[in-house]
């Protein structure tokens, strides 16, 4: 360990790279990190950095966001098999349909989306900005793809829009259930209950707070609560733990597990890191699509 710890840190030195880390990797991921955020936050550190080579500690997405924004970078991903299966479900014809049935539409597509689908957008989002934006979006209609539980819980709280939803979701939050969340009540009556907004309408309806991976960490931080009840994905009890050493967190349900950010060891960021191998690679005609609703998001967000 202590071995592969310090060929990291030569790697890094010799190759002029950055390690960048989203809050569900594995905790000895977290720790080596240069940079640790949620996707908002990466993605604008990723653009703002000097370094030429990012290793980027995440799903596919977030490497793809940080490629089209900063071409000239190489972008290395620790395992290319790291992919969010939401990013997936969204479809090109669907939006073309929906922009052929409704005027003044504004399609809003959530950053955990592949570039293909990015190109047919108006705006991206993450779960930190999705609220600002839509607001300030002065289009009547949103489509929201692919995520149908952050779309729902982003209409909830703006009644002056209208809102047409896809059907994605995420399973790890998807799959925490209302029931599970009154358990985990009955036994920590005292906790604060803090989600994310991939969750379903129900079991936000039973939160205290709802916000990205970086909200629900502040939030929890600045608390004078000793205890919370977190639904969200387990990666972020690392650094929950580590701003508040006395407060106690607890899971709603036992599989709030990214199968995909787990994949990511240190035996594969020294890999990939050594060997330049799993480079992001996305063509001229998508890059340029792309990357006009990803600057747009960078520009309302700011
Ligand atoms: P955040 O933008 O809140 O970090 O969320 C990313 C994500 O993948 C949630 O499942
Ligand atoms: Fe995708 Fe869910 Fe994993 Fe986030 S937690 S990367 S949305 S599968």
């Amino acid at each position: 360990m202590k071995e592969l710890l310090s060929k990291i840190e030569k790697l890094k030195k010799e190759k002029n790279a950055v390690i960048l880390a989203h809050y569900y990797v594995n905790d000895e991921i977290q720790e080596i990190a240069d940079y640790v955020g949620d996707s908002y936050y990466l993605s604008k550190v990723a653009v703002e950095l000097p370094e030429q080579v990012i290793v980027f500690c995440g799903v596919t997405f977030m490497g793809e966001s940080a490629k089209i924004l900063s071409p000239q970078k190489t972008v290395i991903m620790p395992e290319a098999l790291a992919d969010c299966p939401m990013a997936h479900m969204a479809a090109i014809d669907k939006i073309k349909e929906v922009r052929e049935k409704y005027d003044d539409l504004a399609v809003v597509c959530y950053i955990n989306s592949t570039a293909e689908i990015k190109k047919y957008v108006d705006v991206c989002v993450t779960s930190s900005n999705a609220l600002k934006i839509v607001k300030a979006l002065p289009q009547q209609n949103i489509y929201f793809v692919p995520d149908q539980n952050l779309g729902q819980y982003i209409a909830s709280q703006l009644p002056e829009k209208q809102f047409i939803f896809n059907d994605g979701y995420c399973h790890v939050h998807d799959e925490i259930m209302i029931d599970e969340l009154e358990e985990a009540k009955a036994a920590h009556p005292k906790a604060k209950v803090l989600v994310h907004p991939e969750c379903t309408m129900t079991v936000i309806g039973g939160a205290d707070y709802v916000g990205s991976t970086s909200g629900i960490i502040d939030y929890a931080t600045a608390s004078d609560a000793d205890e919370f009840i977190i639904g969200t994905e387990i990666g972020i009890f690392y650094q929950l733990k580590k701003n508040n050493p006395d407060k106690k967190f607890y899971t709603i349900n036992n599989k709030q597990i990214c199968p995909n950010m787990k994949k990511i060891s240190l035996g594969k960021v020294a890999y990939a890191l050594e060997n330049g191998i799993n480079q992001i690679e996305v063509d001229n005609e998508t890059r340029t699509k792309a990357v006009l609703a990803l600057e747009k998001m960078l520009e309302l967000a700011k």
